[in-house]
Formats: C-alpha cells, structure tokens, sequence
C-alpha cells in the first residue's frame, strides 16, 4: 500500500516537472519572439539576435539605432558633432521598428532593389543618394557624406536586413497596402473632423506633435507645421500617405489585419493633413520630375502631360486619370 502511494506521488511530481517546464520554455520563446523582433504573421522573420559579433555588426547596429533614434544622434540637439538632420523626427516614425514593420514603408529587400531608374531625378540613382532623400525631405537636413560613419551605418544595417534571413521578395508587408481609390474626391474638411475626433489626442491640435520630455525628440512627431516633413517628401502625396494610413493609425488602434480607418476615411485625413491652403509646411525650391508623364498620379504640383488639373492630381478623383493612362497603355504610379 505504502510502495502504490509512494509510485503515485513520484508520477504526480514528474508531471508536475514537465508542465512547470513546459511554461519554462513557452514563457522563454515568448520573450525571445519580442526582443529579436518577428514579423512572422507576414512572411519574414528579422531576428536582431543574429547580427554578428564583429566591424561589420557594429555598424549595422549602429545603423538600426541611427533609425530607431535618428534626432537623438544627428538631430539639432544630437549628441553628434554633425548633426545633420534639420527637424526632431526619426526615420522610424515613417519607416516603424527600424523600417522592419510590414505595411509600413518597409524597408527589408530594399538594398537588393537599388541602383535604380528614379522618375523624380530621371535618372538612376544609388541606395546612398535615396537615403539622402530622406534625410533631406522628411527630416529637412544635409545629405550624409557618403563616406560618413552614419551613411556607411544606414546602408550596412539595410544591407543586413536584406541578407538576414531568408525574406522572399514577395512576402506580404514588404509593398504597400493597396486601398480602393473612391469615385469621388477626398474631402479636407471631412479629414478635419475626422482629425479631432481621432488624432489631435496624440499629435495636437494644430497639428504639431508633442515633443519627448528630453525635448531632444518627439513622443508624437508633427504632422505639418515647420518642423513636419517637406512638401517634397511622399508623405504630402495623399494616396500614399493613405496606403500608409490604414494600417498603421491611429497608433493604438490599427494593424494591417484589423485597421481602423476605412481607405475612404484615410483618404479624407491625408487631404486635410496635407492641405496646404490651410497648414504650413517646410519651403522648399525643387520639386523635380523632368519627365513630366512620369510623376506620379497623386502628386500636386504640375506641369502635368495630361488635362486633369493640380487640384485633381491632389485629391482626385483618381480613377478618370488612371483610366486616362491605362487608355494609352501605361500604368500610372501612386
Ligand atoms: C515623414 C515620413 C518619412 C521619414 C521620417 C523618413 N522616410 Fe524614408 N520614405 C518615406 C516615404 C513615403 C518613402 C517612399 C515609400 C514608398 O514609395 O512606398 C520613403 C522611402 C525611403 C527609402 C527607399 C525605399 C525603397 O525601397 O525604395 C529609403 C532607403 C528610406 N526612405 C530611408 C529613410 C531613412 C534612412 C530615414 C531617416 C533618415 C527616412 N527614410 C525617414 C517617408 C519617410
Ligand atoms: C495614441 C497616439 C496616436 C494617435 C491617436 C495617432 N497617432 Fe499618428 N503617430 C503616433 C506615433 C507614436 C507615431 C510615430 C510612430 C513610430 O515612431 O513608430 C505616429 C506617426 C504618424 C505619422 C507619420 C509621422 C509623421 O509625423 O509624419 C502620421 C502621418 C500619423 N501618425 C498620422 C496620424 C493620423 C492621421 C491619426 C488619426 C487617424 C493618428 N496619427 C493618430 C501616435 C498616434
């Protein structure tokens, strides 16, 4: 009788054991899945965990904190003797964990996809003058010398995503959400409403963020005003800013698979975001695009190669101007 109950209550430990090691492992994996960073749900994994020990992990890490914290490096009050950047927003407000996020201008194949023929320069250009682009629009800084320690740190890091791991070149997140384009006009009074009721909470009243307690950067970035990103940056194109929209705003409410806004409704804010008869935005001279007939669908400021004004180019309706490229053959960008 003693010897049963002895055998039951070593079996009764034993499973004991396994079921405390079982939570053992998963609460691990868990926390592992949060530090390295996965992107499971979209098709690629980015594991930071795997950079290596060495020259060049150093500067891939410094690279990914250069985007994870750009101001606090090269920012107007950056702790670097250059400080290239002229306003207080990070790469990573646009390009989200490091340009690592799907559906948020992700940035994970993009060293395999340059040189590349750029429509707004009409010529090829490098990886290292794109991220100047960046550097120069949205942030209104000076380009990084291409032999800087931080150039060499950005292209090393995009570099590293791009080979870390095995990321097909069609996973899902990697392109842009693609929205609907309505028959009609987006509207920057339905946006207005639309932005009190849904985003001034964060990003103000007027439209100008909330800087970290540091002020050295922002908590909310602005999303006009002059220390928003430039008129020339692709965020003031309003079909792009929505593909950007949907999935990720407001913060704390969307994800690509359960977004808040419908493509409409991001359409509308886009417009009032960036309606530039009622905010102001960063001046700036050259809006580029020799080549006429390849600007993009939504962008604003003409000449343009065919009969749809400024103002239709701005806020639509898109489709008579896709219809109208499609008759010819081409398929226009937005
Ligand atoms: C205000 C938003 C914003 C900020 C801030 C920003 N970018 Fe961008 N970036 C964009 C947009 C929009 C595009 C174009 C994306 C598209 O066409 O889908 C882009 C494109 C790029 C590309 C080209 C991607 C490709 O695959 O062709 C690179 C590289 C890039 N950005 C790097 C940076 C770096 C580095 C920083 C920080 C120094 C930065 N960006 C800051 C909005 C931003
Ligand atoms: C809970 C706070 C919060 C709310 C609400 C919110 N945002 Fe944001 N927004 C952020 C944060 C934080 C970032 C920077 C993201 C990052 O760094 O990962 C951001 C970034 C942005 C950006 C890109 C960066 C820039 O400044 O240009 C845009 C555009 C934007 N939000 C628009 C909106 C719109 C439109 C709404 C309303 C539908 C909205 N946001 C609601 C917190 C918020």
């Amino acid at each position: 009788m003693k010897k049963r109950y002895q055998y039951i209550t070593c079996i009764f430990i034993l499973y004991a054991l396994v079921v405390v090691a079982q939570l053992f492992i998963s609460c691990n994996e868990s926390a592992k899945a949060d530090s390295n960073n996965s992107n499971t749900s979209a098709g690629f994994v980015i594991d930071t965990a795997k950079i290596p020990h060495d020259q060049f992990g150093e500067a891939v890490k410094y690279g990914r904190q250069l985007m994870l914290h750009t101001a606090y490096y090269i920012g107007p009050d950056g702790i670097n003797e250059k400080r290239y950047a002229g306003n207080k927003m990070n790469c990573t407000n646009c390009h989200q964990d490091a340009g690592t996020k799907p559906y948020a201008f992700n940035l994970v194949t993009t060293f395999r996809n340059y040189p590349q023929y750029r429509a707004r320069e009409g010529r090829v250009s490098s990886l290292a003058e794109r991220v100047n682009n960046c550097i120069t629009r949205p942030l209104l800084g000076k380009p990084l010398p291409l032999d800087s320690k931080e150039m060499i740190a950005i292209m090393s890091y995009l570099k590293w995503l791009s080979d870390s791991s095995y990321v097909n070149n069609n996973a899902k997140g990697l392109k842009n959400i693609e929205i609907p384009l309505p028959d009609i006009a987006a509207s920057s009074e339905r946006g207005a409403q639309l932005y009190t009721t849904n985003c001034a909470r964060c990003h103000g009243a007027s439209g100008e963020g909330q800087l970290r307690y540091d002020k050295v950067t922002y908590a909310y970035p602005p999303l006009w005003g002059l220390n928003a990103y430039q008129p020339g940056s692709s965020m003031h194109r309003i079909v792009k800013m929505a593909q950007w929209l949907v999935p990720n705003m407001p913060y704390d409410k969307a994800t690509h698979d359960k977004p808040f806004l419908t493509p409409a409704q991001a359409l509308d804010l886009a417009a009032f975001i960036n309606d530039d008869r009622i905010h102001q935005r960063p001046f700036v001279k050259d809006f580029q695009y020799p080549n006429y007939g390849e600007k993009p669908i939504d962008y604003d400021r003409g000449p343009f190669n065919d009969p749809f004004s400024d103002t239709q180019h701005k806020y639509g309706p898109f489709k008579p101007i896709i219809a109208y490229w499609a008759g010819k053959g081409f398929k226009p960008t937005y």
